[in-house]
Parts: C-alpha cells; structure tokens; sequence
C-alpha cells in the first residue's frame, strides 16, 4: 500500500486547552486541566497522554476519524495538534496487539575533541537542546525555570521549560541535558504538578536515564523538618536510573535568590560543556563561563571598553488586559490587547504606548520611575510599574506574555487604573506623624551643635521606614480590604520607627504607643505573612510589625481577645514544658466552636477538601479531637518537648506579671 494516511497524532507543547479539538473529534482528544490528551481506546499503545511518543492510531480508527482528526488539528487556534501521515505501511495489521517496537537505527553523534581553540564549535555545533522541568506550587520554581532558559542562550544552550504537569516521562532518556528545579511541601511532598511524574519516576517501569545528564536546584525552607525532600528524592532517583550527575544539588532556603543564581552560573556551563554526543568536556567548563562573564563584560562596556552600548531586547507577543471603571456610566470591565513589545520597555512605558495608539482614555497614574503614587497590580502582583520590564514582570511561555493589570486592592478606584489613596493619607494624619523632639545631648560641630545617633540605630530606623511605596505597602495587608478604620502596615511601621527612635520625647512616645494599642493599630493586622511574601525590605518591615504586636500585647499584660490566645498557649508551654499545636485550636474555637466545626461542615470540607490528592483522612487520634489541625493533608500535628524550659518560663514570667 502506498496511500498516504494518518500514522499518528500528537499534541506539541503550547496547548490553550481551548477544547475546539475535543468538540471536533471527542473520540480522539480529551482536555484536561492543562493540555490535551490522545485517548487510550484510538491508541495502538493504549497510553494517555499528549502521545509525544507518537504512538500510531488504530486501523479503524485512522479508516472511519480521520477527516474528524484533519478538521480538529484545523480548529486547533495555536497549531499545538501534529498530524503524522505515513504510506500506511507504519500501521501494522494486527493492531489491537500491542505496537511493535519501530526499528530505529541510532546512529550516535561523533564526540568532539575539544581544544582550547574549538570552544566555539562545542557551543553551537550538533544538538544544544537543554530542558529545565520544574514542581511549582507557588511559582517560584516556575520563575526560576523561565529566567534561567533565557539566561541558557548565553551558553550556546537551546532551553526548553516543561511543567512536570503532563510531561510525559518516556521522552526523558532522549534528552542529554536535564536541569530540574523543585519545591518542597506538605511534609516533605512533591508540590502537586510534580506528583504525577514522580510517582511515574520512583516506579519499577521507570525508563533507565543512562544517556542524561543532570543537575538540580531544591527550593524548600530550613523550618521545616523535611527541608527540600523533593530536590533530594529526584536528585538520587536519577542517580539510581543511571542518570549522571554533573554538578552536585543545590538546596535552597526561603531567600532563595542568590543561591539559585550561582547555581544557574555552574549547572549552565556544565551543560554547555556536553556536546552534541552527550560526552561531558569537565576541562571546558572554567573557559565557558569566562567566555560568557567577559561577553557580559564586553557587552557592558561597549566595543571601546567606554561607551555604553545599544541593549536591543527580544520583541515579547503580550496580551494585556486592563481593569476599566469609568465612573459616569459606574460602569465596569476589562479591555484586552495583544501587541509586540520589547522586553526592556518597563510596564508604564507599556501602558503609556497603549493609550497613545490604542485609547487615549485608559487611565493610570504616571510619574517618574520611582514615584509611590503609580503602583499597580499586575498578575496579582503590587509593583511600581516604571521600575518593571516586562520581561521580567512575569514568565514568558511560548515567547508570550499574559498580563492582567489592575489597580491597588485596599482603596476605592477613580477611574481604570487610578485609586483613591486620601484614606491612607488620613490615616497618617491621624497617627500625628510629626517628630517631637526630646531634649537630648549633643555634638559640638563646626556647623554648630548637632544631635548624634549610634549608626546600628540609625540603620535599624531607616530600614523600618525603607518601603518605595506607602500605597504599595498598604494594599499588601489582607487587613485593609476588610477594614477601612485600620491604619495599615505603612502608617504602623513609620509610627514603630518613631516609637524606637532616641529622638522622640517621652510624651509623643505615650501618644504613639496609644496608636498602636488603639483598635485601628497593629491589633487589627491579620497576617504579617502577606507582607513579608513582597519584594524589597518587606522582610524587615513585617518583623519590625511583628516586634510591635509583641510591644502591644505585652503591654497591654497579654489581656484582651488576642493577648489571652498568646497568654494561653505561652501558658500551655510553660506549665507542660511542650509545644502542642492543638492547644493553639482549641484556645481558639474553645469546645462549642469545634462542635461548631462539625455541624458547619468545615471538618466535612477539610476530610474531603483536602485529601483529594490521596493523603490520610486523620494524622492521628489527636485529630478527632481537635479538627482541623489533625484532620486531612493538613501538616501532621507536633507535640514536642521544649529544650530550654527554664528560659521558656523565665520569657513568660516577665511577660506576665500577674504570674
Ligand atoms: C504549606 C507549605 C509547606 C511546605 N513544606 C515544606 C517542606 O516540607 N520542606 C521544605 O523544605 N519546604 C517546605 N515549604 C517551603 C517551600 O518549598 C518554599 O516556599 C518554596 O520556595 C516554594 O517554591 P514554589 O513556589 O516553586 O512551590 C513549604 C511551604 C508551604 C507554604
Ligand atoms: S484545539 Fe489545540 S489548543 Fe485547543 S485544546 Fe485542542 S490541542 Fe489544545
């Protein structure tokens, strides 16, 4: 036979799972939550899942669906669907049996030997491709993967980033170069788009990986006991495949930042230094990443070493949608458009661009680069979108961007992008913000006498005070949304700065513990931890918050609703010498709330909500009595013996004097 037919079907990277496939031939494609599927029952190898292994169709399948699979790979808006027509003879005629295995001759790339002078040939001849699989549960692996295949091209390196969501296992012998960057969570878990793959990978049918060469980055958090257990567990299963480690893991605490760029600087040139027939050139690695730290160099100064030159950045395809309020009509939406852009053009040079061409009645705040008044949200996250490239204000997938900018949350909008930020302004006015100055000693100078201060001190105060933006700080509380009295992290940290600066008076400091006592002060904080999760000094800040709290509470001799849940779980650890996390539950729903509990369905929601990934219902009998600590895929429940007792008691007795 030599007609020529559909072989088989597969879905390449890049699906917008927008179901036009699934609508046109159901018999064939299935989308799931991320991508498209080729059905087990018109396989030949009854697999599910993209079939980037191509397997071939079945007989009848090829015979009765094939205009079916023609019209859905015509529908497929991105062209992700790839038809693999053959003469026929490819589809064997036994074919409900399993597919035989393709005869495939492979014919190896000639290993290079590498002289100092062909470093140019190892960077750019035969296969280059790399690909860095991340396990994301917040995205920050996800960003790290995205920003170190940009950086790969700078290696000679061809990087592709996969999710581990949907990657298909069996195409991972084929690749020479393999970098996995990976969070940890629950206990020591795989975040969920890497369960999948790692239940397939710790399997006895996992494929042997004898032709890979890897390395890892393992993102995760030294407070937890099973500190980056997911980085450890791909690190030795590849190992154990036969997989060959070219540079040893590297695990990463919550500032994550620096030990991942120097990570990304070592495995890069590893990488690099595998050539097109996966041999590994050890002795080329230093001259790589001299090669690429003079090329920046160079590229820095400029051919004559002085001038700056012209930094062309790559044209981003972004789609931009716009949160619009127009309040004439009090009317609502969104406005979305899809425009070439260069990565180095910063968010408000964007939006600038698309109210000259597009609409000239978007708007926004506009200002110099670092004004406070123009931050925005985009992607959910708060910037001050002069000082953003676009290239770096969120992953690039496919060349393409996605942004969905929006005003501050936490203030009422004006119009489209412009909030409201006077209730922050009286807010600070009502703090009375203004210095008054104790009498104090000072320095006898030739400009006069001057009032001097320790440098740590003055350090400490500045960064306390060191935000680029009030309204930014603001609108990270979850407080502020929910309450319009409450003065919000950015008046609270200038008051706390004030309140430890030498040069405040007794008096005005009465005045502003006042403040920061009163219901609209640090008491009505919810959670530090949405401040602590922004870019900058936000760390700081949301520890300079929380030494307020402490200040607050221990004032006021740990009364009132809060005081007492901290007074009581101080209490539980004193008198027992153990810190049990149920006593934090119970102090706080008491008995009638975890009756409560079970009547409401909030212990129903947490057995079914979260063990759908398959955890325990109970991590224990401590579960059945204090829910929700111990019920679900919920951290397992700690009751610990403290080390240092005495010091525990000695903490609390002077925190509480009644004791
Ligand atoms: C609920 C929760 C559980 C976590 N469990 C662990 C853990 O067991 N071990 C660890 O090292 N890190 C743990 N982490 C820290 C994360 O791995 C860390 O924040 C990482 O940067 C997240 O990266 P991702 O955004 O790529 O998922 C946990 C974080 C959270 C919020
Ligand atoms: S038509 Fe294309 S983009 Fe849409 S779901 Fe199918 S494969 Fe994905």
């Amino acid at each position: 036979m030599d007609f020529m037919a559909i072989f088989s079907v597969f879905i390449d990277d890049g699906c917008i799972v927008c179901d036009a496939c699934e609508e046109a031939a159901p018999d064939i494609f299935e989308v799931t939550e991320d991508t498209c599927f080729i059905k087990p029952d018109a396989r030949l190898d009854g697999g599910y899942d993209r079939n980037i292994g191509k397997s071939g169709l079945k007989p009848d399948v090829v015979s009765s669906l094939s205009d079916d699979i023609f019209d859905a790979a015509d529908a497929c808006p991105v062209d992700v669907i790839i038809v693999v027509e053959g003469t026929g003879e490819e589809v064997p005629e036994a074919a409900e049996e399993a597919a035989p295995e393709p005869e495939v001759e492979i014919v190896p790339e000639e290993s290079v030997e590498i002289t100092g002078d062909d470093l140019e040939s190892l960077l750019t001849a035969g296969d280059r491709t790399m690909s860095i699989l991340f396990g994301s549960q917040s995205g920050n692996s996800e960003e790290l993967a995205a920003k170190f295949a940009k950086q790969a091209t700078d290696y000679g390196l061809d990087a592709a980033v996969h999710d581990m969501d949907g990657f298909d296992l069996s195409a991972l012998p084929g690749m020479k170069r393999v970098l996995i960057i990976c969070s940890t969570w629950g206990e020591g878990e795989m975040p969920d788009n890497a369960e999948e793959l790692w239940l397939q990978a710790s399997s006895d049918s996992a494929p042997n990986l004898s032709g890979v060469n890897f390395s890892i980055l393992a993102l995760g958090d030294t407070s937890y006991e099973f500190y980056c257990q997911s980085g450890k567990d791909w690190d030795d299963r590849l190992q154990h495949l036969g997989a060959t480690r070219l540079l040893d893991r590297v695990d990463c605490d919550v500032d994550y930042d620096s030990s991942a760029a120097a990570w990304a600087i070592d495995a890069l040139a590893v990488m690099a230094a595998v050539d097109g027939s996966g041999q590994f050139h050890e002795n080329q690695v230093e001259a790589i990443k001299d090669r690429v730290s003079g090329a920046a160099a160079a590229g820095a100064a400029g051919e004559d070493g002085f001038t700056v030159p012209e930094t062309a950045a790559e044209v981003i395809q972004a789609e931009i949608s716009i949160f619009r309020y127009d309040p004439v009509s009090a009317t609502t939406g969104k406005d979305t458009w899809v425009c070439a852009l260069p990565g180095h053009m910063s968010v408000l040079e964007s939006l600038r661009a698309l109210k000259e061409t597009h609409d000239g009645t978007l708007t926004f705040r506009d200002g110099p680069s670092d004004d406070p008044a123009t931050a925005i949200s985009v992607n959910g996250r708060l910037i001050l979108p002069g000082s953003v490239r676009l290239d770096s204000v969120a992953p690039i997938r496919d060349g393409g961007l996605r942004l969905r900018i929006e005003p501050l949350p936490s203030f009422d909008v004006v119009r489209d992008l412009v909030v409201d930020h006077w209730p922050l302004e009286r807010g600070r006015e009502s703090s009375k913000p203004w210095m008054v100055a104790a009498t104090r000693e000072g320095a006898d100078t030739a400009q006069g006498v001057v009032g001097t201060m320790d440098p740590s001190t003055a350090d400490i105060l500045h960064s306390i005070t060191d935000f680029c933006s009030a309204p930014l700080l603001h609108s990270c509380s979850d407080a502020t949304p929910h309450s319009e009295a409450y003065l919000g992290p950015a008046v609270l940290a200038r008051t706390w700065a004030r309140i430890n600066d030498p040069r405040s008076s007794e008096s005005s400091i009465v005045g502003m513990q006042d403040v920061m006592d009163s219901k609209e002060g640090i008491k009505a904080e919810t959670d530090l931890a949405s401040i602590r999760r922004q870019n900058g000094s936000a760390r700081i800040i949301a520890d300079a918050l929380l030494d307020a709290r402490t200040s607050t509470l221990s004032r006021g001799g740990f009364n009132g609703r809060h005081g007492k849940h901290v007074w009581w779980y101080s209490w539980s650890v004193k008198s027992s010498g153990r810190v049990n996390d149920t006593v934090i539950y119970r102090q706080v729903l008491g008995p009638m709330g975890l009756l409560g509990n079970l009547f409401s369905g909030v212990t129903a929601r947490m057995v079914f909500g979260f063990t759908r990934t398959g955890g325990n219902v109970f991590n224990g009998m401590l579960g059945m009595l204090a829910p929700p600590a111990g019920i679900g895929k919920m951290p397992k429940q700690f009751n610990s013996s403290v080390d240092h007792h005495h010091e525990v008691v000695a903490i609390f007795n002077e925190v509480d004097g009644r004791f």
